[in-house]
């Protein structure tokens, strides 16, 4: 039996209000502009009344609850990615390649539920930067906006209805799983026994190694993700306003939506390489790294103990 027809059986979301399952916007929460606006400002306006509130304080461990929250991101993203691979795999034989990712039929009421989940995800990602304030770790810009654009760029797609969503959403969601943020993550604590023991060994060498590798993971993402994204982008521009150009066919989405994406995913690449070079290419920042921070760089919530 198929992953999310055993969910079914199990969780009521057929007793879900429509509105719930399906991106109704008006209707859905968080689905207009000025409640989406409001909700990321009032983000900015906390996470710096948090810094100011915290200047003259002690820093707060919080470590209990900050693995509860990774432990339940890191689950919700694992099952949520298999679910989402199972529903485009089974598109994926009855249409081929080119139709699951640019059919407007490739954007089923099960991706779009998923996509939903995905974009609630987002909103619950914003307070890894509360806990990162309250604990006055040196926050990122790039995390910053990291985490509220991403919202946006979730918030966008669902709105224009991108059938190639799902490749940069089940990509995303295989990063936040590999990047292993709580304790318990299998293949995570065996890498980590390594590079600590690693660490020890090489006095602080492992620990870098180990972050860079993430950054680059992030990198590679974003490369990915831009020429599916810029391909279905070109095939719907093509298709609707410069015929002659050769294209495959059209490719479902709003112009607005595709547009934004291009603009957002871009400014991730550009922004995390600039990332990694300050980081790691620096030998003075790299020192200044691992000695102050204890090997923490957060640039979207790489392991931040
Ligand atoms: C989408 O798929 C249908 C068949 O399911 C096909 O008739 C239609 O041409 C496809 N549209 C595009 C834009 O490829």
């Amino acid at each position: 039996m198929a992953l999310a027809d055993l969910l079914l059986t199990v969780l009521p979301a057929d007793a879900l209000p429509h509105y719930l399952t399906h991106y109704v916007p008006g209707k859905t929460p968080l689905s207009t502009f000025p409640v989406v606006s409001a909700t990321l400002a009032s983000y900015l306006v906390i996470i710096f009344g948090i810094q100011e509130v915290m200047r003259n304080r002690p820093s707060q461990k919080l470590n209990t609850l900050f693995r509860i929250h990774n432990a339940f991101l890191t689950l919700g993203s694992g099952l949520l990615l298999a679910l989402m691979v199972e529903e485009v795999a089974s598109i994926w034989v009855k249409s081929g390649t080119y139709d699951t990712m640019c059919n407007e039929t490739s954007w089923t009421p099960r991706l779009e539920f998923y996509y939903m989940i995905n974009y609630y995800f987002k909103y619950i990602e914003l307070f890894d930067t509360v806990f990162l304030a309250l604990k006055k770790k040196h926050m990122a810009f790039l995390h910053v906006f990291h985490h509220s654009a991403t919202a946006l760029l979730c918030f966008t797609q669902l709105n224009g209805k991108t059938s190639v969503s799902w490749v940069v959403i089940s990509l995303n969601l295989l990063v936040h799983v590999i990047m292993c943020e709580f304790p318990g993550w299998i293949i995570c604590v065996i890498v980590e026994w390594f590079t600590d023991y690693y660490y020890y060994a090489t006095a602080g060498g492992a620990k870098i190694w180990w972050k860079k590798y993430l950054t680059t993971l992030q990198i590679t993402q974003f490369i990915i993700d831009l020429f599916i994204v810029y391909f279905g982008t070109y095939q719907h521009f093509a298709h609707s306003r410069f015929p002659h150009l050769p294209h495959v066919a059209n490719c479902a989405g709003t112009e607005t939506a595709a547009l934004l994406g291009c603009a957002l995913l871009s400014s991730y690449l550009v922004l995390f390489i600039n990332f990694y070079i300050q980081t790691y290419q620096k030998p003075a920042k790299g020192k200044k790294l691992f000695v102050n921070g204890n090997g923490h760089a957060d640039a979207t919530g790489l392991k931040q103990e």
